[in-house]
């Protein structure tokens, strides 16, 4: 053994503290009372718990001189390639308060390979869930967010494949994903001597979190889960776990059709606006309408009014209820947009109480939007904000709300706590903003979450336990759409990939395709519409009722049925994803031609997952083909011109099973 290395060091450790001959990503690193800062720990005692359809291992160690313990958690459940680990940590007490510096929930080894791929989800505003893939050379690639929520730039979820073996629908996949929507760090790395290891949890920097005498600390879990089939494998069981596992809905509920006015009213929202936007909706088939931003507090524009959430009364003169009782008796739903961590510094709520967001003394207050972050760990801030939404959530009949976020953290500081633990604020915001919901959600069960932060930036496990849907991306052109929702649909399932149909020229890209393409988009998830309806020709209205009946016959199969990505949009021409059932009895299939090639008008699409002696029969032209014609020849389409699109039924009619 050379002088450089240890045993310690060099082995596979499933959970590294920080201490001796270690130099690869700890997972653990504290400091204690007396400046020691590093960990020995002995193994005490490990427990196996069995539930209904769950089993959880359970391994404690102790530090040897100090009173830490730290336990590892292990649970499976029953039909899932699925391990969620998490950690706790608990001072049991008699040497004071013990900093811990680094915690990380868990450090996923994959089987030693010659070399890994990493695949991850990147991005910016407008241009969310983008794929990238880098082969993992020696040293650390290191994935994070420090802005306080889980951010667009990049998603907490990785996969892995050895040599780059794996393809759309075969070879070894291990993928893992964070159970959190604050700062956050994966890192992957290669040590010197071979091995890859995935550390991942909160993330460290700026971290400091004071754990006092008799008080424990969970982290949130990283869950890790295994497929042999593939990119499409393992997003499927990423997509079954969710709908089974981490989704506060059941697995086979469907998100009803939205309606959102914000592309089409802006910040000007007011009772005959929305009253007449929601008359139109209601006959194209919409199901719940929701009024975003705008129609509270002095609203007029995003520099006022943030954080003062009583009705507006120059635009609502009656307040809500008139509206809600006519959305409500037009047989919708009514939804709700907030934003309840922000304030703007023209609002009433800051004048009142301008020590309430993250400030440094003598700093500067970087406004992002307009706005500042509250202080969520502050508990009258948190008190504050779950009184406001509760008074809200009873005094009107809202049966969903839209939790939007349109900044990241900046200056975290909080003075008044300096000496005891400031830092605290990267945990506690994000247990305070679960806490919150959770007690909304107890109190008033009837509403449903949508997570928001200026579009994708806040879409994570941890939010999903917590919200039924979430808002992709701001970009709603629905070319850009099929590159995000690609993206997005390698980790999350796609009920809960919110989706709209918006007006051309697109706001963001200034790009014009047909009404039929921009619902075929849509369609791929969660279905909305936020356009102008009051803009929309009586022909386009008709239009989008056919296609809104549509949907709802086929929903429950392209939410809770098994995702195939047939063409990636990344490949250009003709991209295409396939929906099947549960039961296996209908399949969903959506092509998007972005651009015809000359002499290249028919494009074959063998269709996966299909009974090969059954037949199925497309429901709108009556046409009827054996599985293994689909399978083998494929599903023939013709698209013509730019930005043509289909989408096909089948209906298993005659089954060999
Ligand atoms: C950002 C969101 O992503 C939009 O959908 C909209 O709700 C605006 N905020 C409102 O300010």
């Amino acid at each position: 053994m050379v002088p450089f290395e240890s045993p310690t060091g060099m082995s596979r450790e499933e959970y590294a503290p920080w201490g001796g001959m270690r130099f690869n990503e700890p997972s653990l690193k504290v400091e204690y009372a007396d400046g020691t800062r590093a960990i020995e720990w002995v193994f005490e005692e490990h427990g196996l718990e069995r539930s209904r359809a769950s089993q959880m291992l359970w391994l404690r160690f102790r530090d040897r001189g100090y009173p830490l313990t730290v336990t590892l958690y292990y649970r499976i459940h029953d039909g899932h390639d699925v391990i969620e680990r998490w950690v706790r940590l608990e001072n049991s007490g008699g040497s004071g308060p013990v900093t811990i510096e680094q915690a990380l929930s868990a450090d996923w080894r994959p089987p030693r390979r010659e070399r890994y791929r990493l695949t991850y989800l990147y991005g910016r505003w407008g241009k969310e869930t983008q794929v990238a893939q880098v082969v993992l050379g020696p040293g650390k690639v290191v994935l994070e967010s420090r802005r306080g929520a889980t951010s667009h730039q990049c998603n907490p979820w990785i996969a892995l494949d050895p040599e780059g073996s794996a393809t759309e629908e075969s070879g070894e996949v291990w993928s893992a994903a964070l159970v959190w929507s604050g700062s956050w760090k994966i890192v992957m790395e290669t040590t010197p001597y071979g091995e890859v290891h995935c550390a991942g949890g909160v993330n460290d920097f700026d971290f400091h979190y004071r754990l006092d005498e008799r008080t424990q600390l969970e982290l949130p879990a990283f869950v890790g889960l295994y497929s042999n089939k593939g990119f499409g494998g393992v997003s499927r069981s990423w997509h079954v776990y969710e709908r089974e596992q981490v989704l506060p809905e059941a697995p086979d509920a469907v998100r009803p059709v939205l309606y959102n006015s914000w592309e089409a009213t802006g910040f000007t929202v007011n009772e005959r606006n929305q009253m007449e936007l929601a008359e139109k909706a209601a006959e194209l088939g919409v199901e719940l309408f929701v009024v975003d931003d705008g129609w509270f507090g002095a609203r007029n524009n995003d520099r006022t009014g943030l954080g003062d959430w009583t009705v507006n009364s120059e635009k609502f003169p009656r307040g809500l209820n008139p509206l809600i009782a006519r959305v409500n008796a037009l047989g919708m739903r009514f939804g709700l947009w907030v934003e309840p961590e922000m304030v703007n510094a023209d609002s009433d709520l800051y004048r009142a109480h301008p020590e309430w967001v993250y400030h440094f003394r003598d700093r500067s207050r970087t406004e992002g939007r307009n706005q500042l972050v509250l202080n969520l760990a502050r508990e009258d801030v948190r008190e504050w904000v779950l009184v406001t939404l509760d008074i809200l959530l009873s005094e009107q009949n809202i049966e969903f709300i839209k939790w939007d976020m349109n900044r990241s953290f900046g200056e975290p500081g909080w003075p008044d706590e300096i000496g005891r633990n400031p830092e605290r604020v990267w945990l506690e915001h994000v247990r305070n903003l679960y806490g919150i919901i959770d007690e909304l959600r107890r109190r008033h069960p009837q509403v449903a979450f949508e997570a928001c932060c200026g579009g994708g930036g806040r879409v994570d496990l941890g939010i999903l336990a917590r919200a039924e849907q979430v808002w992709t991306s701001d970009n709603t052109d629905a070319l850009d759409r099929l590159r995000i929702q690609e993206g997005f649909s390698y980790a999350y399932a796609p009920r809960v990939m919110m989706c709209w149909v918006t007006d051309c020229p697109n706001f963001v890209t200034k790009r014009t395709v047909p009404l039929s393409y921009r619902f075929h988009v849509a369609m791929a998830g969660a279905l909305g519409i936020g356009g102008d309806l009051s803009r929309w020709t009586p022909l386009e209205r008709e239009e989008a009722r056919g296609f809104i009946a549509t949907y709802k016959r086929v929903r429950s199969t392209i939410q809770n049925g098994l995702l195939y990505r047939l063409r990636s949009p990344r490949a250009g021409g003709v991209a295409a994803a396939q929906y099947v059932a549960r039961d296996g009895n209908e399949v969903v299939v959506f092509a998007w031609g972005q651009s015809q090639q000359f002499g290249e008008t028919e494009v074959l699409l063998p269709l996966c997952d299909l009974e090969q002696e059954a037949h199925y029969a497309d429901t709108m032209s009556g046409a009827t083909y054996s599985g293994a014609y689909l399978a083998q020849k494929g599903l023939a389409m013709n698209l013509v011109g730019d930005f043509d699109s289909r989408m096909i039924h089948l209906v298993r009619t005659a089954s060999a099973r």
